[in-house]
């Protein structure tokens, strides 16, 4: 596998005149739009790079761009690989291994989630604090020695100096933030209100069905990871959780995200 990562890598870096990123960025569901703030000098679909799976999801456009945000060098990916679109995780995986070969020092994820916390609103921005990882975890099979330790310590897994970077811009910029920990579920369903209620009996301030894979790969290779989640639907409430929807209030409070990680890596 770290052949394959390495030649993916190669590729990419001769298709973009050896771009080198400095900071990594996933894009979540409904946030792609984010992309549009980068200046981009490169862009390359999923579907052309070697080794990437394809992604099946509406509103992910899957491509990766290569550009500029804030005068920092910056490799965007415009949607993800999910466990449930039926990749493996070395395959939802795959493109965090890549971007670390391509060079970045920190990683930045967001995701579309539904809200445990009750005092949450649609709309709010969660960064994410820890999380619980209820997938299968991406690290199971042989160890990659070159790239990190058979049994990764997970403690500090979202960078407490970017949280607190992040505390003091959304005090400048009058963004409101939760912060919470994420429950990382397989999907597709969303939980039951039974599920719902177990998440947040656990620890849980929010549901989702990604991240928690590019994160722990992240943290298997040292690399540091700030993370948001966009709320956007309450799973205690009666409402009934609904994609388009999830769309919708992820690209409202998208802007909010947009100016939170544009300042973050400004102040890299
Ligand atoms: N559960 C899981 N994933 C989600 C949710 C949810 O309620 N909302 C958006 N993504």
């Amino acid at each position: 596998m770290f052949e394959e990562i390495k030649q993916t890598a190669a590729w990419i870096r001769e298709q973009t005149s050896g771009f080198q990123p400095e900071a990594g960025i996933i894009l979540g569901t409904g946030l792609g739009d984010f992309a549009e703030q980068i200046d981009a000098r490169f862009s390359l679909d999923y579907k052309q790079i070697p080794g990437f799976p394809v992604s099946t999801v509406e509103g992910h456009k899957g491509r990766m761009i290569f550009g500029l945000l804030e005068g920092r060098r910056v490799v965007a990916m415009q949607g993800r690989f999910h466990f449930y679109e039926g990749y493996s995780m070395q395959q939802v995986t795959f493109p965090v291994r890549v971007m670390q070969q391509l060079g970045i020092r920190v990683l930045f994820v967001s995701n579309a989630s539904g809200g445990i916390n009750t005092s949450f609103r649609v709309g709010d921005l969660m960064v994410i604090t820890d999380h619980i990882n209820l997938m299968p975890n991406p690290l199971i099979g042989p160890n990659l020695a070159e790239l990190g330790p058979r049994f990764p310590d997970m403690h500090n897994c979202y960078d407490k100096g970017l949280i607190a970077r992040a505390t003091a811009i959304a005090e400048q910029e009058g963004i409101k933030l939760q912060y919470g920990v994420y429950v990382g579920g397989t999907g597709p369903t969303f939980e039951t209100q039974v599920e719902y209620r177990y998440f947040k009996a656990i620890g849980g301030d929010a549901a989702g069905m990604s991240t928690v894979p590019e994160v722990i790969v992240a943290r298997h290779m040292s690399i540091p990871v700030f993370g948001v989640s966009v709320i956007t639907n309450c799973g205690l409430s009666d409402e009934i959780g609904d994609h388009e929807d999830v769309q919708l209030q992820g690209k409202k409070a998208g802007v909010k995200m947009q100016l939170l990680f544009r300042r973050m890596i400004k102040e890299l």
